[in-house]
């Protein structure tokens, strides 16, 4: 195509910036990804992605061979004479809520002493809003050079699981600058995906992805809210989510009740948006709300499990999902770090299994220091159980036979965090099963 191709470096190899640099390579830009750890650097060297991320790999691959994406911790060459140079390091939550920005500001400190020529600083990390001003200004403060250099934001809107889609096919993207010079670039750089932009003001930028992300944190909560309220009253979320998702103005998607939200995003990115709301002096009701709503969600089953039995103690307990959802090894804020520590503490029996998240649940929980097994597959994990709890949506939970629950536990008596059965269909097996939102 006619497109310009730039010389492009991007800071952090997680995902944010790992698959932005896949992805920019892939549409024909040159892309340099940088990383402190020199580790992580030799591996992708060799096309192993540190994530896990379906189609990452194949894509890292080929722009490698093809010499328009390379890896390095030589930050200084990467930097000294890139176009832009896109920020995906990572933001994470400290105790108070806020975002911890030292790894952004150690890479601002580094682009402000190695720039050799005019650069496009672009932030694609979630960072509260204001903070990409201060950024500028850093990199201006540190400035060795007499180069011009700008700061634009970015968000980033992938989704674990399906990150090479969802920036490939993007719904959007979102440009948030503060002249014409970086307005313009950003919209060269992202010409070649051929995918709308919303271009607006820097701040707004930095707002849209902490609102929308909050805003799906929310109905997510709204949903496990009318759930709760469903099973008290006899109604089914299910068929309520059916009969909501017509309306256009509600839409069908993330109408999904069920143990609470997880990952890396939401719970972070509700409680840093709460946050700056009461460091200016205003309480953000709705999002606290949907804070409030998650956090007792994610134990809603144990509790009920725990009414119903007199005790966990010496009882084999299956625990089918670690991860926060299907297609992710990721455990940041899953349901299951709540839920197993629970377990265990009431002398639980724990036989986990997860297709993709069991090694690093076992780096926090090693069997032998804990009564906790790792199964191979569910049917090891439900032998001889008797209680299960369901806390992620994986298919090969899904494909597990209601009867299969019936014949293998002790006694089939079964808690479904993500609602995958039908209730008549397990009733019909003979299993004692509780979901959320649906009268059992
Ligand atoms: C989320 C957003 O979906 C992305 O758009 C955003 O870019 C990303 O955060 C980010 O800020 O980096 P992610 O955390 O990967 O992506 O996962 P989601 O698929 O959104 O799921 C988040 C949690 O919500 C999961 O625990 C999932 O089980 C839960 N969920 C989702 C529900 O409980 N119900 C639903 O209907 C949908």
């Amino acid at each position: 195509s006619s497109s310009t191709s730039y010389k492009i470096s991007v800071a952090g190899t997680g995902y944010v910036g790992l698959v932005a640099g896949v992805c920019f390579a892939e549409v024909g830009h040159r892309i340099t990804c940088v990383d402190i750890d020199e580790q992580k650097i030799n591996i992708l060297k060799q096309g192993i992605s540190p994530i896990y991320e379906a189609g990452l790999e194949e894509l890292m691959r080929k722009n490698y061979a093809a010499g328009k994406l390379n890896y390095t911790t030589d930050y200084i060459q990467a930097y000294k004479d890139a176009d832009a140079i896109f920020i995906g390091v990572g933001t994470p939550e400290q105790h108070d809520g806020s975002a911890n920005l030292s790894y952004i500001a150690a890479v601002a400190r580094q682009i402000a002493e190695t720039i050799e020529k005019n650069c496009l600083v672009v932030v694609k990390s979630t960072v509260p809003v204001g903070t990409n001003d201060k950024v500028e200004q850093f990199i201006h403060d540190f400035l060795v050079n007499d180069v011009k250099v700008e700061v634009a934001s970015n968000p980033e809107f992938l989704a674990q699981g399906t990150a090479v889609r969802d920036t490939l096919e993007a719904a959007r993207i979102i440009i948030g600058t503060e002249s014409k010079w970086a307005e313009e670039m950003l919209m060269k750089i992202y010409e070649p995906f051929n995918i709308p932009i919303v271009s607006v003001s820097r701040r707004s930028a930095e707002m849209i992805k902490y609102a929308s992300n909050d805003f799906l944190a929310l109905k997510i909560s709204y949903m496990n809210d009318i759930a709760n309220l469903c099973e008290l009253v006899g109604a089914d979320i299910h068929e309520v989510a059916r009969g909501m998702s017509f309306d256009e103005r509600i839409g069908g998607k993330f109408l999904n009740a069920g143990i609470g939200y997880g990952g890396s995003c939401f719970p972070k990115d509700t409680k840093a948006l709460d946050y700056l709301a009461r460091q200016n002096g205003y309480e953000l009701r709705t999002v606290k709300a949907a804070i409030a709503v998650n956090n007792d969600q994610r134990t809603i089953l144990f509790k009920k499990a725990n009414q119903r039995l007199i005790t966990f103690n010496g009882l084999k307990v299956a625990v089918l999902g670690l991860t926060f959802k299907p297609g992710t090894d990721d455990l940041r804020e899953a349901p299951s770090l709540e839920n197993v520590p629970l377990l265990l503490e009431q002398g639980a029996e724990v036989y986990a299994y997860d297709p993709a998240g069991s090694d690093n649940f076992r780096k926090l929980y090693q069997e032998g220091d804990y009564y906790i097994k790792y199964a191979e597959n569910p049917e090891e994990a439900l032998d001889g159980a008797s209680v299960c709890f369901i806390f992620t949506e994986w298919s090969e939970v899904k494909a597990v036979k209601p009867e299969v629950y019936k014949r293998l536990m002790r006694t089939p008596l079964v808690y479904d965090g993500r609602n995958i059965y039908e209730i008549e269909e397990m009733k019909a097996a003979g299993v004692e099963y509780y979901s959320i939102g649906r009268a059992a």
